[in-house]
């Protein structure tokens, strides 16, 4: 029968000891944040449009979203839903390993003054600002003004 050396066995430990310590070393975790699935709805007014995003956070901290801004608007509002009333919010919770939506019927951008009114088609870049992490550039396409993101239509 073979005798596995000793040495061997210690460093084994000693690796598992150091994957241990890496795991529970929440001082050096990290918000890991990503975009997907921007879209705005094709404004039906002239001053005012809606958008919608998802930021995903694969890291194991948390971070928030602190402003929104576009070089379509004079100001990018966040709002949540709370029972089909609208409120106001000025940052919204990343929370690790979650993620944070915008969608129809729940929270969303609110493009105010718009410099001028999107059509279907165009892309709006939005500019997101968060309390830890960099900002983040999206490039977000301007869908007609019915676009369901589940149907693509
Ligand atoms: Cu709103």
């Amino acid at each position: 029968m073979r005798r596995r050396p000793a040495a061997l066995t210690a460093a084994a430990a000693l690796v598992g000891a150091l994957a241990l310590a890496g795991c529970s070393d929440s001082g050096s975790a990290k918000a890991e944040l990503s975009v997907s699935g921007p879209y705005m709805p094709q404004p039906v007014s002239a001053d005012m449009a809606a958008g919608f995003l998802t930021v995903a956070n694969k890291g194991g901290a948390e971070d928030t979203l602190t402003s929104v801004s576009s070089d379509v608007a004079g100001q990018v509002t966040m709002h949540s839903t709370m029972g089909g009333a609208m409120q106001e919010q000025s940052s919204f919770a990343i929370p690790a390993h979650g993620q944070l939506v915008f969608k129809s019927g729940g929270n969303h951008l609110m493009f105010e003054k718009l410099k001028h009114q999107p059509k279907q088609g165009q892309t709006v870049t939005v500019k997101l600002t968060f309390a830890k992490s960099g900002p983040l550039t999206v490039e977000m396409p301007v869908k007609s003004a019915t676009y369901n993101p589940s149907t693509g239509h």
